[in-house]
């Protein structure tokens, strides 16, 4: 396998409104949409869509969507052998506000993802060994996350370590074993308390984060582009300029993109390109995962934006 994803998933619900209710109104909004999401997954249906051969280490929960979830996975071709059902649990789901600027606001409900464990990375030992490259974020309990990086190290894996959604009780020991580090500026800005407004004050925060001994810190910023920092350099990626209806799991988009091409070329830069052009596809269509680009459609957009 090229990658291992050890991670969550969700099922999105996406409420498309004009406005946020006041505390005790009801609004209507004119569009929702249901579908296949979750950081993890996201990130892992982005590399196979793109091609990357992908597993995935899950927990579903007991319920109707469930088996949907891993039907999804099969249909994009991710293994699904390390992904789990746990009895008496909801799936994870998440309720996800987008507005009529295409910006999103998201609510996660962990369920079943709550229950992936050390163990069953045990579990999966022998297929995980084999891989070239993990990803992980923070949708699943810390001590396994924890575990999977050690594993890594122990096996020489390189690992992308998605600090999402931001924690503050991430040990940033565990952040500098990882190759990669990749935050969005929200995250950036939970993470080190300071303020990212302008490209001045990401690059200090971003600085902060990395003087605590981070190998490469790549930060999205989503209409701004983003930023790699690894040593005393600093390489900034210009964004794409599309028409955006929906900014839902374009950083996931981002991460899953990146790691197909990273595996297949060793090439930061030339990978975070392509992860620049792939999210800024992804935030042309509604929802998450039905949202990203399959290889052809995106090589389709490469020649279209030349
Ligand atoms: O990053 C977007 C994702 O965050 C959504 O798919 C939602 O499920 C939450 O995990």
């Amino acid at each position: 396998m090229d990658i291992a994803v050890i991670g969550s998933n969700m099922v999105d619900l996406i409420a498309y409104i004009n406005e946020m209710p006041k505390l005790g109104e009801t609004l209507e909004a004119p569009d929702f949409k249901m579908g296949c999401g979750g950081k993890g997954a996201n990130q892992a249906i982005a590399a196979a869509k793109l091609g990357s051969s992908v597993m995935m280490v899950s927990k579903v929960g007991d319920d109707i969507f469930a088996e949907n979830t891993v039907r999804n996975f099969q249909h994009y071709g991710v293994n699904t052998d390390f992904v789990k059902k746990v009895t008496n649990v909801s799936s994870g789901v998440a309720p996800i506000f987008v507005d009529k600027s295409s910006q999103n606001r998201i609510l996660i409900v962990k369920g079943a993802n709550n229950h992936l464990k050390p163990a069953d990375i045990d579990q999966a030992e022998v297929r995980l060994k084999n891989c070239k490259l993990f990803i992980l974020q923070l949708e699943i309990p810390l001590e396994t996350v924890y575990y999977a990086i050690d594993f890594a190290n122990r096996h020489q894996i390189p690992v992308i370590l998605n600090p999402a959604p931001a924690s503050p009780d991430l040990d940033i020991q565990y952040a500098c074993k990882c190759d990669f580090f990749m935050p969005n500026e929200t995250e950036l800005e939970i993470l080190t308390g300071m303020p990212v407004q302008t490209m001045e004050q990401i690059q200090q925060a971003a600085n902060s984060l990395l003087a605590k001994g981070l190998k490469n810190l790549i930060v999205t910023l989503g209409e701004k582009g983003s930023v790699w920092l690894h040593g005393n350099e600093i390489t900034h990626i210009a964004p794409h300029k599309v028409n955006a209806v929906d900014t839902s799991g374009a950083g996931d988009a981002f991460i899953g993109c990146f790691a197909h091409y990273y595996i297949a070329t060793q090439d930061v830069e030339k990978a975070m390109q392509m992860a620049s052009l792939y999210s800024a596809y992804s935030v042309t269509g509604l929802g998450t995962q039905s949202s990203y680009p399959n290889k052809t459609e995106f090589e389709q957009f490469q020649q279209s934006v030349k």
